[in-house]
Order: C-alpha cells, then sequence, then structure tokens
C-alpha cells in the first residue's frame, strides 16, 4: 500500500464509519421510494461535485468514465422520474473541491464507493428483482472492472502526492465525507 493510501485509509476510517453508520441503507433501500430518494440525493450530490472535479482535474481520459451522473439519471428515469424533475433535484451548498490535490482527495471517497457498492448492488437487485442493470447502474458501478478501477485510480493518486501536499489530499478527502454524510442523511433525503 502506498504512503498515502495508508494515510487516507487510517485517517478516514471514522469517516468511514459515520457514514456507513448514519446512512442506514438497507432500511432506505427497503422501499421502492426510499431507494429512489437516496438515489436522488445522490445525484444532487454528483451534480455538484462532477463539474468542478472535472475543471480540477482536467484529464477527461481519466475522468470521464469515473463519472456516475449518466448513471444516476438513467436509474431515476427507470424508477419513475421524468427529466424536468431529475434536473430540478436539489443539490448541496457545500463547496465542492477546488484544485487537483483537493480533487483527488475528492475523488479517493466518491471512487472508494464503489466497493461497498458491490455489496449493496446485489442486495438492491434481489430485492426489486432489477433485470441486469436497469435501476441499479449507479450502484453496479464498474462491475467486474472495480477491481481495476480502483488499482488504476490508485496509481494515480500515489503520483499525486508525490507532486503535491498530502495534508490537502487528506483533509479534502475527510471533507467530502462530511459533505456526503451531511447531504445524504438529512432528513428531506428520506423521503
Ligand atoms: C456513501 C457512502 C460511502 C462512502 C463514500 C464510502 C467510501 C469508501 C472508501 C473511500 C473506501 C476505500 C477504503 C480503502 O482505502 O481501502 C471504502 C471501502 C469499503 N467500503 Fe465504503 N463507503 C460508503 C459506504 C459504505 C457502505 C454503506 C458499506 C457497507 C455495505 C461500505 C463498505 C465498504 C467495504 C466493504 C469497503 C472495503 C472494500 C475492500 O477493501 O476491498 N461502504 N468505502
Amino acid at each position: 500500500m502506498t504512503d498515502i493510501h495508508a494515510r487516507l485509509r487510517a485517517e478516514t476510517r471514522e469517516a468511514h464509519e459515520a457514514i456507513e453508520r448514519d446512512l442506514a441503507w438497507e432500511t432506505r433501500v427497503s422501499t421502492r421510494e426510499g431507494y429512489r430518494g437516496l438515489l436522488a440525493r445522490f445525484w444532487g450530490f454528483h451534480a455538484a461535485w462532477e463539474p468542478a472535479l472535472a475543471e480540477a482535474l482536467a484529464d477527461d481520459a481519466f475522468f470521464a468514465p469515473r463519472r456516475r451522473l449518466d448513471r444516476l439519471t438513467e436509474d431515476l428515469r427507470h424508477l419513475g422520474l421524468d427529466d424536468a424533475t431529475i434536473q430540478a433535484l436539489p443539490r448541496p451548498s457545500a463547496l465542492p473541491p477546488r484544485g487537483r490535490a483537493e480533487a483527488f482527495g475528492s475523488l479517493y471517497v466518491l471512487e472508494g464507493s464503489t466497493l461497498g457498492g458491490q455489496v449493496i448492488a446485489r442486495h438492491i437487485v434481489r430485492q426489486f428483482g432489477l433485470c441486469g442493470d436497469e435501476g441499479c447502474r449507479y450502484y453496479r458501478g464498474y462491475g467486474r472492472d472495480t477491481g481495476a478501477m480502483w488499482k488504476a485510480f490508485r496509481l494515480r493518486l500515489a503520483e499525486e502526492a508525490e507532486l503535491s501536499e498530502p495534508d490537502v489530499i487528506v483533509a479534502s478527502a475527510n471533507r467530502t465525507f462530511d459533505a456526503m454524510r451531511l447531504w445524504l442523511c438529512a432528513s428531506s433525503g428520506r423521503a
């Protein structure tokens, strides 16, 4: 494990535990409405974060496959929301990352979420009897490529940590975890 990855894992452990606890995902996805409400919150978060990440990273080949807003849009359509309703969904007011180091710290959180997402995806597909990826594209994420995508991300992260201030990366990861937790776990997200 590279130094930056070891630091991120250790120094965001509490934040991961907090989001895992407060998200109460099994309860939220126990109904179709609850699942849709959770995806709507994720949509708002990604709508606010992705343009900032794209600008900071300025590397489309790397970032484009990691975007997840379109997947969320497709899932929400599948669950019955029309495009006007989706576009009008609320977005968080927390400030997204600025600059490459902050972007990498933030992306650590978003990319890492694809790991636990595999467990949640299997549960959701079973729960709602979904077919293939329909309605579960967000949580399916990279599917069989999850391990390879995570490895590729960690290599880029290590390169970035050589060039920039690791403290900035770690602080940004913690801020992202907090912003996500507050946003996803706000009472309006439980609709
Ligand atoms: C939005 C909420 C979540 C975020 C942002 C998130 C973020 C992360 C991050 C950054 C990692 C990488 C840790 C590392 O450096 O190795 C990770 C790993 C993991 N997460 Fe989460 N997580 C979330 C929710 C969950 C939930 C609800 C579960 C439970 C199902 C979960 C289960 C896991 C597991 C099992 C791993 C480790 C996978 C492995 O080491 O192979 N996560 N998550």
